[in-house]
């Protein structure tokens, strides 16, 4: 049976990025391997795709080898992949922080190398991918990775320079979305809310803002100021969260993560 895309590493982004796959081509065009042979035998069951008790045995042959493995395992799967592969795979790693010139020092010379920064909503296909070609990735290999990619939300591409930034912004941060969403909670609890409800509420209103947000043509500028009159209760809160200076503390929170990810990615 012929396989046109390998993916090591069925974690959890390794899985949001097989549901996009398989999406695209088919799950008979599909292998996976993971070292935790239980858990990724599962995985490939689950999708209906191949099972491959190597990471060799399942680049062999594959046009799109994906690296869904964290940092510190991919130059151990490189160096296994490298044998393997033939003169037109395009090898794709998502691990942040691992440039495609960290990747080429375990790859043959010219091998077509594609660097991805997903997001977790990957798991339920409101996802950002941001796509970085290496040196010898065309304008095609792009196009053929964004398709792979298209089942996790929303893709675009950028020069890799700008991945660490990318990583900041698009990779963290859920997690700060996440935050807001615990401490609003926390301040309805506080309010007297019962914590269920607090979290109901905190929740499905990031979630409504974030949707109008995405979907509106209005700058987030506008959006709020249709939600302040003057002199309300929007307006105090907003004057608040200026006097404790939260906007400067998330862009030095996003500015420390890019650092973060630059130093990660020499180690
Ligand atoms: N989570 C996010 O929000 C996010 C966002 C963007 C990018 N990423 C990147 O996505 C990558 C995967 O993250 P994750 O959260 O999905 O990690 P994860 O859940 O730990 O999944 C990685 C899987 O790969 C396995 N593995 C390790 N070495 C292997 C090898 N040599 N061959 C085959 N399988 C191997 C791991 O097994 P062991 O656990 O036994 O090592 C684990 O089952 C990371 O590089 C991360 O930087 C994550």
């Amino acid at each position: 049976m012929s396989c046109k895309v390998a993916l090591i590493g069925t974690g959890v982004m390794g899985q949001a990025v097989l549901r996009s796959v398989v999406e695209h081509t088919g799950a008979d065009q599909v292998r996976v391997h993971d070292v935790r042979t239980e858990a990724g035998r599962k995985v490939a069951q689950e999708h209906k795709v191949m099972w491959a008790e190597t990471v060799g045995a399942a680049g062999a042959g594959a046009e799109v080898v994906i690296v869904a493995v964290k940092p510190h395992d991919v130059s151990g799967v490189l160096a296994e992949l490298g044998p393997v592969l033939t003169d037109s795979t395009v090898v794709v790693s998502i691990a942040a922080g691992v440039s495609t010139a960290r990747m080429a020092e375990h790859l043959p010379e010219g091998t077509v190398t594609v660097r991805v920064m997903p997001n977790t909503p990957a798991l339920i296909g409101q996802g950002v991918s941001v796509l970085s070609p290496g040196p010898h990735a065309t304008e095609e290999h792009l196009g053929l990775v964004r398709d792979l990619m298209a089942g996790t939300g929303f893709v675009t591409s950028v020069a890799e320079n700008y991945q660490d930034v990318v990583t900041a912004i698009s990779g963290s941060g859920p997690a700060y979305v996440f935050y807001l969403i615990d401490a609003l909670a926390e301040a309805a609890v506080l309010g007297g809310l019962g914590r269920d409800l607090a979290l109901e509420l905190a929740r499905r209103t990031v979630a409504g803002a974030g949707a109008m947000a995405a979907e509106s043509a209005d700058h987030p500028v506008v959006l709020r100021e249709r939600v302040s009159s003057p002199g309300g209760t929007t307006m105090a809160a907003l004057a608040e969260l200026d006097d404790r200076a939260v906007r400067a503390a998330v862009v030095a929170a996003a500015q420390r993560a890019w650092e973060r990810a630059g130093e990660l990615g020499q180690g």
